[in-house]
C-alpha cells in the first residue's frame, strides 16, 4: 500500500495560488457581493485537510436577491430575453472555448477542492465541461415546434406548438463532479433562454465560482447566472422560492425526496438525478480480461464518488475466483495518494463525513461477516480522506453494503448460477440508475440488458460516455433525462398556439 500526501503547492499555477489568496464572494446579478449577513465558510482540500480559503455562504436574503435579479434578466425586454438564438449560440460556444483556455487553471482548484487526480480533473470533468458547451452551442438554434393539422369541419386553422424557456432555473449540484454538475445544470437551462440560481456543493464550490467568473468574462449578461454557495438550508431556500419555476438538483435520494415535497408550494417543475447502486453482471462466457478491467474502472472511478458505479458485481459461479482474484489483484495496485502526485491512482474521498461513512459501511460488512478480500476499514495514513480500494465477499443481499448507496472505493461480489437468478437479484434495489453486462453472447447481452431496470445499460464496457447521450434514473433514482437531444425537454415549457384563419 503506497501512500504519498503532497500538498505540492509549489506546483499551483500563479491564476489558482491568486483565486485562493482572498475570500470568494457570491455572483448576483453580475457582481460579486459578500453575503448579505456577511457569513462565510471554509472549504478544505481533503488530501490535508487544511482550509484553502473562505467562500461567502449565502442566506435566504441572498437567495431572494438572486431570484430577484433572475427574474428580471428572464423578463421580456432585458438584454438576454431579445438575444437571438445564433447569439445564444454563439455565447455558448465562446464559453466553451474560455474553459479550455483555463483548462490547467480549473483542473488544479477541482483537484484542491475535491481531491480528485489534477489529470482526472483536466481531461475529464473540465474537458467534458467545454465540449457541452459547444454541443449545447448547436442546440440553441434548434429548439424547434412542429405544426399539427386539425379537423374541425367547416373551419381553417393553423396549429403549431413552440418550446419557451420555463423561467428562472435553481441548480442545485453535489461535490463528485463540481464543475462538471454545474455544468449540467446551467448549460442546457441557458441553451434554452433561462436563467440560473447555481448551489454549488458546501464541500467543493470554487470551480463553479470561477466559472461564474468566465461566464461574464464571455457575456453572459447580468443575472442570467448567479452562483449562490452555502449548505442545505441555502438549497431549501431556493426549492421554497416562489420565485423560482424549476429546480434541477443532483445529489441524495433522501434530499431529492425532500426537494419533491417542498417543490409543491409552487407546483414548480422538478428534475432529479439521485444515487445508484449499479449491478455489474459478469457471465462465464464473457472476456473476462475486459470484465475484470471493467469492474475496477467501474467500481473505483472517481474515488467510488459517482452515481453510475458499478458497485454490485455479480459473477457467474463458473468464473468467481477468477473474477474476484483479478478485481482483488488490482484494487491492490491501486496507489492511493495526493491529486496533485503524478504516480497517484486514486486520491481521498471528499470530506470527513464521506471518510467515516465509506469506513463505517466497509466495517459493518465485517460486522454482518462479510470478507474484505482487498483494501481494508482503517484510514489510510494520518491525515486526509484517504481509503484504500476495497472488494467485499461472502455478501449477502440483506447486508448495508450491498443495499445502501456506500459512494466510496468499496465494491461487493456474489456468485450466480442463471440468468433470471441474477436479473432478479440485479433489480432488487430501489434505484435504477446504471447497470452492466459483459457477455460475448451478443443475444445474452442485450436480452440482459433490456431486462435491467436502470436508466443507463452498458454493455461489454464501462463509463463509456458522450455530451451527445441522455442519462437518468429509473425508479429512486429520479426523475427526467439530462443531456443528448431529451435534455432540453426539462428546460422547456411546450406552447400550443391555435390559430383560426378568418
Ligand atoms: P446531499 O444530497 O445532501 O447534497 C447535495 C446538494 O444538495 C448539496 O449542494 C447540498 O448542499 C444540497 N442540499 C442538502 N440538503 C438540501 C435541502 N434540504 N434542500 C435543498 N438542497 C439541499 O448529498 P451529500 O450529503 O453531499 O452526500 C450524501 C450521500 O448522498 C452520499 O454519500 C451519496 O451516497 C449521495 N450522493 C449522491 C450523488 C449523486 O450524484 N447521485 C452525489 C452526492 C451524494
Ligand atoms: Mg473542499
Amino acid at each position: 500500500m503506497t501512500t504519498t500526501v503532497s500538498n505540492d503547492t509549489a506546483s499551483l499555477l500563479p491564476s489558482v495560488s491568486s483565486f485562493l489568496s482572498s475570500p470568494r464572494q457570491l455572483l448576483i446579478d453580475g457582481e460579486w457581493v459578500d453575503a448579505q449577513d456577511g457569513r462565510t465558510f471554509a472549504t478544505l482540500n481533503p488530501a490535508t485537510e487544511e482550509e484553502l480559503v473562505q467562500v461567502a455562504q449565502g442566506s435566504a436574503a441572498d437567495v431572494d436577491r438572486a431570484v430577484a435579479a433572475a427574474r428580471r434578466a428572464f423578463e421580456a425586454g432585458s438584454p438576454w430575453a431579445r438575444m437571438t438564438p445564433r447569439e445564444r449560440s454563439h455565447l455558448l460556444w465562446r464559453i466553451g472555448d474560455l474553459v479550455e483556455a483555463h483548462a490547467d487553471e480549473l483542473a488544479q482548484l477541482e483537484a484542491l477542492d475535491n481531491g480528485k487526480r489534477v489529470e482526472a480533473a483536466r481531461d475529464g470533468d473540465v474537458a467534458t465541461t467545454a465540449e457541452l458547451f459547444r454541443y449545447f452551442a448547436g442546440w440553441a438554434t434548434k429548439i424547434e415546434g412542429t405544426t399539427i393539422p386539425m379537423s374541425v369541419p367547416g373551419r381553417d386553422f393553423h396549429a403549431y406548438t413552440r418550446r419557451e424557456p420555463i423561467g428562472v432555473v435553481a441548480g442545485i449540484v453535489p461535490w463528485n463532479f463540481p464543475l462538471l454538475m454545474a455544468a449540467f445544470k446551467i448549460i442546457p437551462a441557458i441553451t434554452a433562454g433561462n436563467t440560473v440560481i447555481l448551489k454549488p456543493a458546501e464541500q467543493t464550490p470554487l470551480t463553479a465560482l470561477r466559472l461564474g467568473e468566465l461566464l461574464l468574462e464571455a457575456g453572459v449578461p447580468a443575472g442570467v447566472v448567479n452562483v449562490v454557495p452555502g449548505f442545505g438550508d441555502t438549497g431549501a431556500a431556493l426549492v421554497d422560492h416562489h420565485g423560482v419555476d424549476k429546480v434541477a438538483f443532483t445529489g441524495s435520494t433522501e434530499v431529492g425526496k425532500k426537494i419533491a415535497a417542498a417543490a409543491s408550494g409552487n407546483l414548480k417543475k422538478v428534475s432529479l438525478e439521485l444515487g445508484g447502486k449499479a449491478p455489474n453482471i459478469i457471465f462465464d462466457d464473457a472476456d473476462i480480461d475486459a470484465a475484470i478491467a471493467g469492474a475496477v474502472l467501474g467500481g473505483y472511478f472517481n474515488e467510488g464518488q459517482c452515481c453510475v458505479n458499478g458497485s454490485r458485481l455479480y459473477v457467474h459461479r463458473a468464473v468467481f475466483d477468477e473474477v474476484v482474484e483479478g478485481v482483488a489483484n488490482a484494487a491492490r495496485a491501486i496507489r492511493v495518494g495526493s491529486g496533485f502526485d503524478p504516480s497517484t491512482d486514486m486520491g481521498p474521498l471528499v470530506s470527513q463525513e464521506q471518510h467515516e461513512k465509506v469506513l463505517g459501511y466497509i466495517r459493518s460488512a465485517l460486522a454482518d461477516g462479510a470478507e474484505v478480500t482487498a483494501g481494508s476499514a482503517d484510514r489510510v495514513g494520518e491525515r486526509g480522506y484517504f481509503v484504500q480500494p476495497t472488494l467485499i465477499t461472502s455478501v449477502t443481499e440483506d447486508m448495508a453494503v450491498q443495499t445502501d448507496e456506500i459512494f466510496g472505493p468499496v465494491v461487493t461480489a456474489i456468485p450466480f448460477d442463471s440468468e433470471d437468478e441474477v436479473v432478479a437479484a440485479a433489480n432488487n434495489t430501489v434505484y435504477g440508475l446504471a447497470a452492466g453486462v459483459w457477455s460475448k453472447d451478443i443475444g445474452r447481452a442485450h436480452r440482459v440488458g433490456g431486462r435491467l431496470r436502470a436508466g443507463t445499460v452498458w454493455l461489454n464496457t464501462w463509463h463509456a460516455d458522450d455530451v451527445t447521450l441522455p442519462r437518468g434514473g429509473f425508479k429512486q433514482s429520479g426523475w427526467g433525462r439530462e443531456l443528448g437531444a431529451f435534455g432540453l425537454d426539462d428546460y422547456t415549457e411546450l406552447k400550443t398556439v391555435i390559430a383560426e384563419l378568418r
